[in-house]
């Protein structure tokens, strides 16, 4: 059976076109269940809509608590079954306690960076500013850090002869789209096990 997933995203949602995209070529075994969005305005939406896949927003006006917010999200992912949280996009950082433990190594975020390196937002930018030649893409677990969960997958990305932080993200954008779907699919062929940092995979199909 695929791996349900979820997928939260903000605004664009370019990577969530592009698991869609590896679902539809057979190349990521995923069922994706539903697209939950924080933005009523989230171009995330018309994808969800063009693919016929099931959307929620939840608002941050109907529930201004952190807590009470997250926990909205968590009751959409326990109705779908969920067995994997994939955020793609998603602009802000889950505080509920509930969510993170009843998802414990199930929520997975995509970063613009090789972290430790340029955490938060804008991390093309950072990288630019800083001089980096080579940045990249991580995926990592999510937990009650900034972007601090285990990493499970990072790629390097030569930026040295991009001339503007638009072109570092547009570069690092084409990794993302690939990368992502392939941890995806990982998740529905074995299992991640977290050793206090260090994420081992096991094949199991
Ligand atoms: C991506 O760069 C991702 O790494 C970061 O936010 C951006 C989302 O882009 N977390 P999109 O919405 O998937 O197009």
């Amino acid at each position: 059976m695929s791996t349900t997933i979820a997928v939260l995203a903000s605004g664009r949602g370019s990577n969530f076109q592009a698991i869609i995209n590896a679902v539809k070529k057979g190349e990521c075994d995923a069922e994706i269940k539903v697209l939950i969005t924080d933005n009523p305005e989230a171009k995330a939406i018309a994808r969800a809509e063009k693919e016929n896949i099931l959307f929620r927003v939840v608002e941050k006006s109907k529930f201004p608590e952190r807590e009470t917010f997250d926990n909205e999200i968590k009751k959409i992912l326990d109705r779908f079954s969920i067995d994997l949280v994939v955020l793609a996009g998603y602009m802000r950082v889950l505080k509920s306690g509930e969510l993170l433990e009843t998802y414990k190594n199930r929520i997975i975020n995509i970063h613009p960076s090789l972290l430790p390196s340029f955490p938060g937002v804008a991390a093309q930018r950072q990288a630019f500013e800083y001089g980096v030649r080579i940045s990249g893409v991580t995926v990592h677990f999510v937990d009650q850090s900034l972007d601090g969960g285990p990493i499970i997958h990072q790629e390097a990305v030569d930026i040295s002869d991009c001339s503007s932080p638009s072109e570092v993200s547009e570069k690092i954008l084409e990794a993302e789209h690939r990368v992502y779907p392939m941890v995806v699919d990982s998740f529905s062929k074995g299992r991640y096990i977290v050793e206090k940092r260090r994420v081992r995979y096991i094949r199991t199909s």
